[in-house]
């Protein structure tokens, strides 16, 4: 099975939104193998929930809180994403990481809250280029991936998605996502035992119609997660289309 995820971040407006989903709705062609779904800004899920569910495409929330309700200004539950209609939840993104200060011990509840409420976590990890410089790479994604460790066996997908590589329009090379991959893929196995060799491990930064092809031919890639390039409903069906190929 094969991944194809939208993360819009704060883009778009209800218009942009409506109009991707006519124009997307008519370049794509659902395929049993690839799983498509998009992450719109939350004032955004229930445009595409309405127009593309029938096409088989699902929607993720960019975030979630851990709490299942109360005095949480701005905040949203997973029931309530689940509620709108979402199947998954984008979880641990570098941008929240960084700018909101997510941290790894939130991130233990987040999937916990997210598994209980039957959304899929897709956990985000990645180093940032200092942290690569530094050699420590590695051992960034083991802590990240540690937050794994008490999650149940419900269903869930990593993206590795090395910060350097977001919105620079600069790819990590097929031996950099090969290497992290496999690691990725090791790690999976020790925390999840059986479950861990199957879990999709999707690459993301500066994923585009160019590259697609050549990261998913890389060993233990199983899609993309696309920021930039995922606003552009053509480019985006493109991707998908290289995916189903
Ligand atoms: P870009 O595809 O714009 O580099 O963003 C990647 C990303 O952060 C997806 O979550």
């Amino acid at each position: 099975m094969r991944c194809v995820v939208a993360n819009w971040k704060m883009n778009l407006l209800y218009a942009d939104a409506s109009n991707f989903c006519t124009e997307f709705a008519k370049h794509y062609t659902p395929a049993e193998d690839v799983r498509v779904a998009i992450a719109p800004p939350t004032v955004l899920l229930w445009t595409i929930h309405s127009q593309l569910r029938e096409r088989g495409i699902t929607t993720f929330a960019q975030n979630g809180h851990f709490e299942p309700k109360g005095a949480f200004t701005g905040e949203l539950s997973m029931a309530q994403i689940r509620d709108a209609g979402c199947s998954g939840v984008i979880l641990g993104h570098s941008e929240r990481r960084q700018m909101f200060g997510e941290t790894n011990e939130a991130l233990v509840k987040k999937v916990h809250a997210a598994q209980e409420r039957k959304l899929l976590p897709l956990l985000c990890i990645g180093e940032t280029m200092a942290e690569r410089e530094r050699e420590q790479t590695f051992s960034v994604l083991q802590t990240q991936l540690s937050v794994l460790k008490g999650a149940s066996r419900g269903p869930i997908w990593v993206a590795y998605e090395p910060v350097w590589a977001i919105g620079t329009g600069r790819t990590a090379d097929t031996y950099q996502i090969g290497e992290a991959h496999a690691f990725i893929r090791e790690e999976l196995r020790v925390i999840l035992g059986e479950q861990g060799g199957s879990v999709p491990i999707l690459y993301g930064g500066s994923v585009a119609p160019q590259n697609f092809e050549q990261i998913l031919s890389v060993p233990e890639v199983a899609g993309g997660l696309v920021g930039g390039a995922s606003l552009d409903p053509m480019a985006f069906a493109q991707m998908v289309k290289i995916a189903q190929s």
